[in-house]
């Protein structure tokens, strides 16, 4: 606007050079008039650019303005899952009689998930187990460990006894995955080698990881089994902690709920790495989410990898 009404070009700037053509008394009053117009011309501009400043400036810091008394937002805060929960709270029952705790491979081979553990080849045993392969060059050979018992070889073969151990980790079999199957799961593994271990100590030890988990009134039950990594092998019973061994829908009617198989260490298994023969120990294995199932009264342990968030919240 400025360069519009008082620049070179302007029509006040057109008149001011016609002014010579003027007598000396016209140009003096044309004169003083054009002054008069271009101090009031550009008088107003400068008031009207300083209004357009201020109003700018006005409504920025209208827009920037800070309210320090409005309430934060807040962050939402997650949570641990519950199968990380469970998990904790047995590795925590263990760690608490002096158990360590060792993490291994998901991708094994055939040795440390079969042959190492008592089962070679054309052992009926194996069927027990639907395995995944793994595709290589040598087809067979390398498997997504179906249990978390390979680690009890590798520690074996890496540590000496005495060993009080646990081994949590995902493990995976060729199963339809139902409310009470699933493809991949968690277990968690224990093993203790040492000079004295007795079917006692196991069961001393198991009655210590059930109480901290179901409760501490409940008992213990062993009934025979056959894994052929352990010999005698059991299937771990606890009395049902819904209903105090009565008979209710958690234990189906019959007071008692299976949460793991167990047994004393089979001898091929010291024998594969070394141990000294007069050595004895224990091993157990259980399903997390089985145990978490029954904690939380989960009808489907599917409802575990789903992720919807209002189930997750519940824990
Ligand atoms: N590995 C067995 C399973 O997956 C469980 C088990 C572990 C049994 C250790 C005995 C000793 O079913």
């Amino acid at each position: 606007m400025r360069v519009a009404f008082l620049g070179r070009k302007s029509e006040l700037s057109s008149i001011n050079k016609s002014m010579g053509t003027l007598d000396d008394q016209e140009r003096k009053r044309i004169g003083q008039k054009l002054n008069e117009v271009r101090t009031a011309v550009s008088g107003h501009l400068e008031e009207q650019g300083d209004r357009a400043l201020r109003l700018e400036r006005e409504a920025r810091t209208e827009d920037e303005r800070l309210d320090p008394t409005l309430p934060g937002r807040k962050p939402r805060r997650g949570r641990l899952h519950p199968l990380t929960q469970v998990t904790d709270e047995i590795i925590d029952a263990f760690v608490g009689i002096g158990f360590k705790v060792v993490d291994g491979p998901v991708v094994e081979t055939d040795y440390y998930n079969f042959e190492a553990l008592n089962m070679p080849p054309d052992h009926p045993a194996r069927s027990m187990h639907d395995t995944l392969y793994v595709e290589t060059e040598d087809p067979g050979t390398i498997v997504v460990r179906t249990h978390t018992s390979p680690m009890q070889i590798r520690v074996m073969e890496t540590t000496p006894p005495p060993l009080y151990m646990v081994f949590p980790g995902r493990v995976a079999r060729r199963d339809e995955v139902t409310p009470n199957h699933l493809a991949s799961f968690m277990q968690i593994e224990g093993l203790v080698v040492d000079q004295g271990i007795s079917f006692a100590d196991m069961k001393g030890t198991l009655e210590v990881f059930a109480k901290a988990i179901f409760g501490p009134g409940l008992e213990v039950r062993i009934h025979p089994s056959y894994f052929p990594f352990t010999e005698p092998s059991a299937e771990v019973y606890v009395s049902c902690f819904a209903c105090d061994g009565s008979g209710c829908g958690t234990c189906r009617g019959e007071g008692w709920i299976e949460v793991m198989g167990a047994g004393m260490v089979h001898p091929n298994l010291f024998k594969a790495v070394g141990y000294p023969e007069d050595i004895t120990g224990f091993a157990f294995g259980m399903g997390v989410e089985r145990i978490a199932k029954l904690r939380y009264e989960i009808h489907d342990l599917r409802t575990f990898y789903e992720n919807d968030v209002r189930f997750l919240e519940r824990f």
